[in-house]
């Protein structure tokens, strides 16, 4: 089933391909990515791409240009060598927050990056929770937006299985603004009993949270936070402390795309109103290996799980294929 196909990693997520490989049983291919003293990079690989469909997975997380274009220029080359077809797999899709004009001549560079990886030639785009799902339909090519709630849903059942807090289905998720409000309820389809809430908050300005109000009941509950992106962490840790001085009893926040940039992670750390925050391997972070408070579910299963569904002709997995 898996003839002829080649799973390339770029410079972002070489855990996560190499897992994503041994769940299919094949080797991982290997590309190289050299800088030049300009700063200009060749990214190719050594082996014959001739004839076969080849699967990218590359992030575009930080630093998040130089990802872009290794990426278009791996592509450029392999496409040179005649491969059948190219699907790109980015796992965090960067530039989503910029989805529309928000301010008076102000870009939309989520569009134009997709119009970038349309244009260099792949054949469809995999990706896991876009910031905004429209999103999708700035590309040229079928996307496959794939949810993290199935394996968030595993993680926080068993995690809360012996969490001595948790009584009388006394969990809420929690959406910490309006936007998140269909993760929150895609996320409750996975954790049975639980109530919604939703955060009103206000942005003054990029990466300042305010929290005017609470909607919903949090007297008590163990609340679980769902986001997309945790980038300085004010977000969510602004929502979270909210949560916990309005009476939550217990305060858990899961995120798919840890870009965890300045100190955040030191501010988790410090957190002591927040349990734990899962995020998941969309972005690579050695350091949270040895964090307490940081907790990395993977998903390995679910990519492969989209490689086999193409090969196969077959539907995604149900539970990864919620396209919101
Ligand atoms: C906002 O719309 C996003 O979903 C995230 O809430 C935001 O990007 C997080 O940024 P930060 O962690 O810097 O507050």
């Amino acid at each position: 089933m898996l003839k002829d196909i080649l799973v390339f990693s770029l410079s972002s997520n070489i855990k996560l391909t190499n897992k994503v490989c041994n769940l299919l049983g094949i080797e991982m291919s290997k590309s190289v990515v050299r800088h030049f003293a300009d700063g200009e990079c060749l990214a190719t690989c050594d082996c014959d791409v001739r004839g076969k469909k080849i699967y990218i997975i590359q992030s575009t997380s930080k630093p998040a240009n130089d990802r872009i274009m290794e990426t278009l220029i791996f592509i450029d080359g392999i496409k040179r060598a005649n491969c059948k077809e190219i699907t790109l797999i980015c796992p965090y899709f960067g530039y989503a927050r910029q989805d529309r004009i928000a301010h008076q001549n102000e870009p939309i560079s989520a569009r134009m990056v997709a119009d970038l990886f349309t244009n260099v030639g792949v054949k469809r785009v995999v990706t896991v929770e876009l910031h905004t799902p429209q999103i999708q339909g700035f590309f040229g090519v079928p996307v496959d937006n794939c949810s993290p709630s199935y394996v968030f849903g595993k993680y926080f059942r068993q995690r809360l299985a012996n969490d001595k807090n948790v009584v009388d289905n006394n969990v809420a998720i929690v959406a910490p603004d309006h936007g998140a409000l269909y993760r929150a309820r895609d996320l409750a389809n996975f954790i049975p009993n639980t109530s919604i809430v939703i955060i009103d908050k206000r942005r003054p300005k990029p990466n300042v949270a305010e929290i005017t109000n609470i909607v919903g009941d949090i007297e008590g509950k163990v609340c679980i936070m769902v986001d997309d992106i945790i980038d300085t962490g004010g977000t969510i840790l602004a929502g979270a402390k909210a949560l916990h001085d309005k009476g939550a009893k217990e305060v858990f926040i899961c995120c798919s795309h840890a870009l965890f940039n300045g100190n955040a992670l030191e501010k988790f750390e410090a957190a002591d109103y927040v349990t734990e925050c899962c995020v998941t391997d969309t972005i690579e972070h050695p350091e949270f290996e040895n964090s307490k408070k940081i907790k990395v579910v993977s998903i390995a299963d679910m990519i492969a799980s989209v490689i086999r569904s193409h090969e196969s002709h077959e539907r995604i997995k149900d539970q990864y294929a919620r396209f919101h």
